[in-house]
């Protein structure tokens, strides 16, 4: 197939055509304030050593502070938490008022009711086009099988539910 012109609206609709889960990953700023960010790009990348990555926008506000950041929080949110998501994938200063949340490694904010935590060391910080990417090292995880997670797929939160073919006769 000949190279084509990339449409970028028509661009990520095919990308959308991969279903991911929602992450809000978190860190602190130089002045100690909790920041947060939505993020579906999370993704695996290594065992030993282990390491994780996501990107961020450039244009983002915490793009630069993530840039710096020692250490970040990747919180994997559960399917009852599109209101934590939708927060997070706002842009503004009040994203953490009247939301409950502890300080884990670095004092990155975690948040009750994840399916999975990963606290990680920013291990390194690539360019990617008009996106960072983030590269981390795993210092600590939890993860409970007793929440689903949240899925974002075709543009719209979703859930994940075994395959109608593997249901059981
Ligand atoms: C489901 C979902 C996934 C998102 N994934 C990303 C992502 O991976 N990277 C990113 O930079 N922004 C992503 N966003 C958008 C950011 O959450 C949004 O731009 C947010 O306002 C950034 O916050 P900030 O400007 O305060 O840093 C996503 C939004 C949603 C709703």
């Amino acid at each position: 197939m000949s190279e084509q012109t990339i449409d970028p609206r028509n661009f990520r609709r095919a990308l959308s055509q991969f279903p991911t889960g929602v992450t809000v990953v978190t860190t602190l700023d130089a002045a100690g304030q909790p920041i947060g960010v939505t993020a579906s790009s999370f993704n695996s990348v290594s065992v030993d050593p282990p390491l994780i990555l996501w990107s961020v926008d450039k244009r983002a506000f915490s793009a630069e502070i993530f840039r710096t950041a020692a250490h970040f929080a990747v919180n994997v949110l559960a399917d009852d938490q599109i209101p934590l998501s939708n927060r997070f994938a706002g842009r503004g200063e009040d994203k953490f008022k009247d939301m409950p949340w502890t300080p884990g490694l670095g004092g990155c904010p975690v948040f009750p009711g994840v399916a999975a935590l990963f606290e990680c060391r920013t291990w390194n910080v690539y360019d990617g086009g008009d996106h960072l990417i983030v590269v981390g090292e795993v210092a600590a995880y939890t993860h409970t099988c007793e929440r689903a997670p949240l899925v974002f797929a075709q543009g719209s939160y979703a859930v994940a539910t075994t395959h109608p073919a593997l249901a059981v006769a």
